[in-house]
């Protein structure tokens, strides 16, 4: 009998490593014969750990386990797939969680091992590569431009027009780099932590692809010193491709060269921001650089590169195996494809929610996460990160696209979807987002290095209930400064969650005021 475990960070918070291996005893005991296979994670982190056990209809899973389950899992023969068990959820496949999803990027997200090159070109891995090889640098960018694909870091600018970019230049020491921006700082995501330990040869030939596209021979992925398990899932595949042809100076026997490596960041929030990654990743301190130059012209060391997000390289094996087409003909407006969905916070069924572009907010938040966890009314909702505006009931209707957010003052960022009950104190929140900032920020310009301070000072002023009238009017033009004359997104999008607190919830702002002299 097969049973799968998931081993990604979550589920071996969640006690995974050891519910595999007292699986492995048990059976023993029980004379029963088992192999007990390591699958990355479905992301239905409600479940977890969600044991699945192999069965001629699929599937069955069981969950959420934990190690005094394991017992009573073998009297019940869960191995042969018998349901008759309190944690039996049936087919995996069949939940609706999962079947609602549009899993592109995702396709093989808890069903492979991360590590298996066997699993991975069984599920139609290096199928992309194997057709881009066969292509012109031209045609390769020309297939990501018609997919529509846009920058899944946060920005959403296009994709195929940075690969043009980079292609069209010419490097003064005739090298252009990739880079993979693998700093996923934002709260409440962890989509990129996902490819990278439950999918990283996904990431590889993402990254391979990119490399023929714009004819760079070197790629690094910046990954953050948080994700210890990634790093190590990557290096280890990295090695596997090399040991087959799928990285190096001969790429599947096409005479095309591409080499890679990890990097590790060292937990500043400010190496997320493509510029200060590139000083980084040349062991300088993580400052931002002004822009212009682009960084697709004057990037690392000097040289032409595309720096991109691990969800939006990751993307590009789906577009070149299955077609531009198949990837743009899901999505609204100039949102195209899907963009992977990570519902966290006060959430009942929290996880990875991969959806084509166009349902509301309010879908995700209830057809998906069920609500909050504590039962309690849903009273806010912060999308895109730490700097991503905060959105009341009356914004819930909001269709999950680019132009549809920025048309309500809010981002879509890189998919992070944080939910508050009515517990929450939008004021404390407001104060948090300038703390943040004061923490995170790289200090090289004054509105985001003096101005988040001066910020918490204010908010601080309006909790107390202090002139509550006059400083309010005084945090609004301070965030007005910080978004006219910030360097970079991190001073210049603080303001977002900010404003947006006090604009929508002005009653958790003012509730002082008549108690105060
Ligand atoms: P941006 O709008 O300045 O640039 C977007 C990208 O397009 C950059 O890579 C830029 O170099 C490139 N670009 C712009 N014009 C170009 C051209 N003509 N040709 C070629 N390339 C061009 O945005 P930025 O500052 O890079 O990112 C801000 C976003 O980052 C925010 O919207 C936020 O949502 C997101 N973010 C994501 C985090 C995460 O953990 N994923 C953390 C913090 C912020
Ligand atoms: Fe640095 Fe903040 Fe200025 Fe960005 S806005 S360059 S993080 S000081």
């Amino acid at each position: 009998f097969r049973i799968h475990v998931p081993s990604d960070t979550t589920a071996k918070a969640r006690g995974a490593d050891r519910i595999a291996r007292l699986i492995e005893i048990v059976a023993e005991e029980h004379k029963v014969d088992v192999e007990v296979r390591r699958n990355g994670t479905r992301g239905l982190y409600w479940l977890e750990t969600l044991v699945e056990v192999d069965t001629d209809a699929g599937r069955y899973g069981f969950g959420p386990v934990k190690e005094g389950d394991i017992e009573s899992l073998f009297a019940a023969e869960f191995y042969k797939g018998n349901v008759d068990h309190p944690l039996a959820v049936g087919l995996v496949e069949e939940i609706p969680y999962l079947k609602r999803q549009e899993r592109f990027t995702f396709s093989r997200l808890g069903i492979t091992d991360p590590l298996s090159l066997e699993d991975y070109q069984a599920k139609d891995g290096f199928k992309g590569l194997e057709n881009a090889i066969k292509l012109s640098s031209q045609e390769i960018v020309d297939a990501v431009k018609e997919s529509g694909l846009r920058g899944r870091g946060g920005a959403a600018f296009p994709t195929g027009i940075k690969w043009q970019t980079v292609l069209d230049v010419e490097s003064p020491k005739n090298q252009k780099y990739i880079v993979c921006n693998a700093d996923e700082g934002d709260s409440g995501t962890f989509a990129d932590r996902l490819v990278m330990e439950c999918d990283p040869f996904m990431l590889i030939e993402g990254m391979t692809i990119a490399g023929l596209a714009v004819g760079a021979t070197q790629g690094y992925i910046y990954c953050r010193s948080e994700y210890p398990l990634s790093i190590e899932n990557l290096n280890s595949a990295i090695q596997t491709a090399y040991d087959n042809n799928l990285l190096g100076a001969d790429i599947l026997g096409s005479g095309k060269h591409f080499d890679l490596e990890v990097r590790m960041g060292a937990g500043a929030y400010i190496c997320g921001e493509e510029t200060s990654l590139l000083e980084s990743l040349e062991g300088k301190r993580g400052l931002v650089r002004a822009k212009p130059p682009l960084p697709a012209i004057v990037g690392l060391f000097g040289q032409p590169t595309v720096v991109n997000n691990v969800l939006s390289l990751a993307a590009v094996p789906f577009i070149l195996d299955k077609g531009a087409k198949a990837y743009a003909d899901v999505g609204i407006g100039r949102s195209r494809g899907t963009l992977p969905f990570q519902v966290a916070g006060n959430v009942k069924f929290g996880g990875l929610v991969e959806l084509a572009f166009g349902p509301t907010l309010k879908e995700l938040m209830f057809e998906f996460g069920g609500g909050t966890r504590s039962g309690r009314p849903l009273r806010a909702v912060q999308v895109g990160g730490p700097l991503g505006a905060y959105l009341h009931e009356s914004q819930w209707d909001t269709p999950l696209g680019y132009e549809e957010f920025s048309q309500k003052e809010a981002v879509l960022g890189h998919g992070g979807v944080v939910m508050f009950d009515d517990t929450v104190d939008m004021s404390e929140q407001a104060r948090f987002s300038m703390e943040f900032c004061v923490a995170e920020s790289c200090g090289k310009c004054t509105p985001c290095r003096i101005g988040s301070t001066r910020g918490v000072e204010v908010i601080d002023r309006i909790r107390a209930g202090q002139n509550v009238d006059a400083n309010l009017e005084l945090l609004s033009d301070l965030c007005e400064t910080m978004l006219d004359g910030s360097l970079c997104a991190m001073g210049g999008m603080t303001p977002f969650p900010v404003q947006s607190a006090v604009k929508h919830f002005p009653e958790d702002f003012v509730k002082n005021a008549a108690s105060a002299t």
